[in-house]
């Protein structure tokens, strides 16, 4: 079992050792969780490093992840359990004295998963892009997050002996409610700065080269200033990175920009308006922002 980080410094050096490169103030919040036993709210724009947190905060403690996928018209029942219905049907038909409540018929859906700890204990549980569901599941949650119960009616009310690791992330499509933020430590996440993102390019894709990598930075840095329908997040950073890596490109040219737009932009209209003399006057910009910066 490993034990939780003792400090706020211990815990940024436990997500970096995950290749999860953090300001203090999430490492503080991360911590402050951990040590609370807190849930955690993250909002922020796509691709920031919401859900991969979840992820990073998982594998360093060494807990089993259970992740719940939100979306539109997903209800409690969903998400805690369901009954298999066409087994309980075909015991019934085969003649068996069975028990149609008994445990192999019970599929356990992430909520119900989340409350029984293994060996390594809790599990972190993830659920991830909680503004694509409706209030009436906010509300749900927050009383399944208050108390780590849950009620099945023909079997009773299961208790959560430890309660899960709890992280909430939302891409903010619409405000999700102020009782649910509550309950949580509530962190937005932002768009790093130009240092940060360097570093998680280089923790993520270190196979490019250092030129190659600060060019990329300082023009997708540029680019969240375009005033796009959709701004590029860190993964489309890193992606880019790896693609111009496999073309073995060494820097960026208005050519290379043209052919690999793609891999930073996916809206054609934000790809009309970029590339050609955009793309270029962008790239001036980012060398001579690189130039200072030297
Ligand atoms: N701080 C970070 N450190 C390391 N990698 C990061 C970081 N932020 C984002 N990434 C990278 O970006 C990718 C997308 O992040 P993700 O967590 O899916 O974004 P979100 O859930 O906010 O939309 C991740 O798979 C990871 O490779
Ligand atoms: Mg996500």
């Amino acid at each position: 079992m490993i034990n939780l980080p003792t400090s706020i410094d211990k815990t940024q050096a436990l997500l970096s050792r995950e290749n999860y490169v953090c300001d203090r103030s999430l490492a503080t919040l991360v911590y402050l969780a951990l040590t609370l036993n807190r849930p955690v709210f993250l909002e922020g724009e796509a691709g920031v490093g919401k859900t991969e947190l979840a992820k990073v905060v998982a594998r360093a403690l060494g807990r089993r992840l259970i992740r719940l996928q939100c979306y539109e018209g997903l209800d409690a029942s969903t998400a805690v359990y369901e009954w298999n219905f066409a087994a309980q049907m075909l015991a019934l038909r085969a003649g068996e004295d069975v028990d149609l409540y008994d445990d192999r018929f019970l599929i356990r859906r992430p909520l119900l998963e989340a409350m029984q700890p293994d060996a390594a204990g809790p599990p972190v549980l993830l659920i991830d892009e909680i503004d694509r569901t409706d209030e009436p599941f906010e509300a749900f949650l927050l009383e399944a997050l208050s108390d780590f119960q849950v009620t099945i009616p023909e079997r009773g009310t299961i208790v959560a002996p430890e309660p899960p690791i709890v992280i909430l992330t939302s891409n903010r499509t619409r405000e999700v409610h102020d009782a649910l933020k509550r309950r949580c430590l509530y962190h937005w996440v932002d768009y790093p700065s130009f240092t940060r993102e360097l570093e998680i390019l280089q923790a993520r894709a270190p196979e490019a080269a250092q030129t190659l990598s600060r060019e990329v930075v300082a023009f997708v840095q540029e680019l969240r200033n375009a005033d796009l329908f959709k701004n590029p997040g860190v993964a489309e950073t890193i992606d880019w990175a790896k693609c111009l890596v496999a073309l073995d490109a060494v820097a960026l040219s208005p050519e290379v920009i043209a052919d690999t737009l793609g891999a930073v932009l996916k809206y054609q209209d934000d790809i009309a308006k970029i590339a050609g003399s955009e793309a270029t006057r962008i790239l001036n910009s980012a060398r001579a922002e690189l130039r200072q910066r030297q």
